[in-house]
């Protein structure tokens, strides 16, 4: 298929653009996004499963079939190019893996792949129990906990511990105010969201400072490394020894920029999945109890161990229900660098892809009564008739997310140690509210009362 023919044999450019939604000129749909980007979303299905529309200047498309998705992200994926609009907002990521591209990526990836291979991430598996199994001894009997930010503490320190051989519970803070600060500012129902990071505006001083902090964290947590006697077999010890085909090690600003990315990308996702966990199991008793048998049959108030999770199916299809249900990453957006074709219609180059995964997985399409948690749902039979691309929590094709396997290690051990030790109950009882940051995060405090088992 050469760039100017679509997947019919027609050419690119007798194909209609996609419809979209009435916006007015200039400002476009910006208005209508920025007061609710929730109800925006949901109202682009009336159009189809391929819709434009414009926000802030920006020409953006949603895709809501998941053989877009695939063409997207898999088939086609030479055809697109991570955003600039998000490698604008992503700016203090710099360089690094989830943003970078071409050779550079390719390289870096390779470099770090082994951290990630199933053996490593059982040596991990310790300190993800052991982690978690520290927080339920932190709460009393009866406290009411504000959960999302003992997830994030919790997170984090497995990830430091796991992956850099660090201890960072005396500066969590300060990369806690950061992803904090980030994620205010990315937040899509802000219009600072659209604004350059020199605009200054309160919520960006606070992020410029936050990310200076973060820096002062990532130089010492390097200068800590460096100081090592012997380098260990950590990522962090991988990223410091490598060398490309000339000899070179990785110099300071891209070490800089994998830090950074890693620290944001490898804990901020997976607290979320957890926070979302506990609100789905607190709000389903049935599932609950459920997961309190299957946790007392295989590990009878033992600490769960890497061989244990083959027997934890129903823990593992708790965190998978969780996933379709609340994706934290929640939508996955590319920018087509040519003219494509997508389901019959014309995707100028430069436009802005979103491929949401919360519209998607919500989609009665694929799921049945999809805003029901059943973790149940997922019998082969269901799984083997649903189309692919329908999920896809950690994106796919060659920019799938490479924490993939230790995200679903540590949501299960994390759930199945402190499950055995603690239920949490929620406060209100009302519909969960989020929004739209960098990742999709409850708005405000999730209280949880805490009961000892
Ligand atoms: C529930 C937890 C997680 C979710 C839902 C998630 C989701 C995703 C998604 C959707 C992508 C693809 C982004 C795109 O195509 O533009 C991605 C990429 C990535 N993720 Fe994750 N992730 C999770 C956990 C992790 C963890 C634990 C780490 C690190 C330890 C991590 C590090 C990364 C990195 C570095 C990339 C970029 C990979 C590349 O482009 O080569 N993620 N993640």
């Amino acid at each position: 298929m050469t760039s100017s023919e679509s997947h019919s044999g027609e050419r690119i450019e007798d194909r209609p653009l996609p419809p979209r939604p009435d916006g007015v000129p200039v400002a476009g749909n910006t208005v209508q996004f920025v007061r609710d980007p929730f109800a925006f979303y949901d109202g682009l299905a009336e159009y189809g499963d391929v819709v434009s529309y414009s926000v802030a200047g920006e020409e953006f498309c949603t895709l809501l079939h998941p053989d877009h998705v695939e063409q997207v992200l898999v088939t086609d994926e030479a055809s697109f190019g991570k955003s600039e609009f998000v490698q604008d907002a992503g700016d203090f990521l710099g360089n690094g893996l989830l943003l970078s591209e071409g050779d550079h990526w390719r390289r870096q990836r390779t470099r770090m792949q082994p951290a990630f291979y199933r053996e490593r991430i059982a040596s991990y598996a310790a300190d993800m129990a052991d982690f978690a199994a520290e927080r339920a001894a932190s709460w009393d009997d009866g406290e009411t906990v504000s959960v999302l930010p003992g997830m994030k503490e919790l997170t984090l320190a497995i990830l430091a511990s796991s992956l850099f051989d660090l201890d960072v519970r005396g500066r969590s803070s300060a990369i806690r105010d950061a992803t904090r600060a980030i994620n205010d500012k990315a937040d899509a129902g802000s219009v600072d969201a659209f604004l350059p990071d020199w605009v200054p505006t309160p919520t960006n001083r606070r992020f410029r400072r936050a990310v200076d902090d973060f820096d002062d964290v990532i130089a010492d947590l390097i200068a800590q490394s460096r100081g090592a006697d012997e380098a260990g077999d950590d990522f962090l010890s991988i990223l410091l020894t490598a060398t490309d085909d000339d000899g070179e090690t990785m110099s300071e600003s891209d070490l800089r920029d994998e830090l950074a990315t890693f620290l944001f990308a490898g804990h901020e996702t997976t607290s979320l999945a957890l926070t979302y966990a506990w609100v789905c199991l607190s709000e389903n008793p049935d599932a609950r109890e459920k997961l309190h048998a299957e946790l007392a049959d295989v590990l009878g108030g033992d600490r769960p161990t890497m061989a244990d999770l083959a027997d934890l199916e129903y823990t593992e299809l708790v965190v998978k229900e969780t996933l379709r249900r609340y994706p934290p990453a929640y939508v996955v957006f590319r920018e087509a660098r040519e003219d494509v074709e997508i389901g019959g219609y014309r995707v100028p180059e430069g436009t802005t892809l979103t491929l949401p995964q919360f519209e998607i997985h919500n989609d009665e399409r694929w799921f049945d009564d999809p805003e029901a948690f059943r973790p149940a749902r997922w019998t082969e039979e269901m799984a083997e008739s649903l189309p692919d691309y329908a999920y896809f929590p950690f994106g796919g094709g060659p920019r799938h997310c490479i924490g993939m396997r230790f995200a679903y290690a540590e949501l299960q051990l994390v759930l199945a140690t402190m499950a055995q030790r603690v239920t949490l109950d929620r406060v209100d009882d009302g519909p969960l509210d989020r929004r739209m940051g960098t990742t999709m995060e409850p708005e405000g405090d999730v209280e949880m009362v805490v009961t000892e088992r």
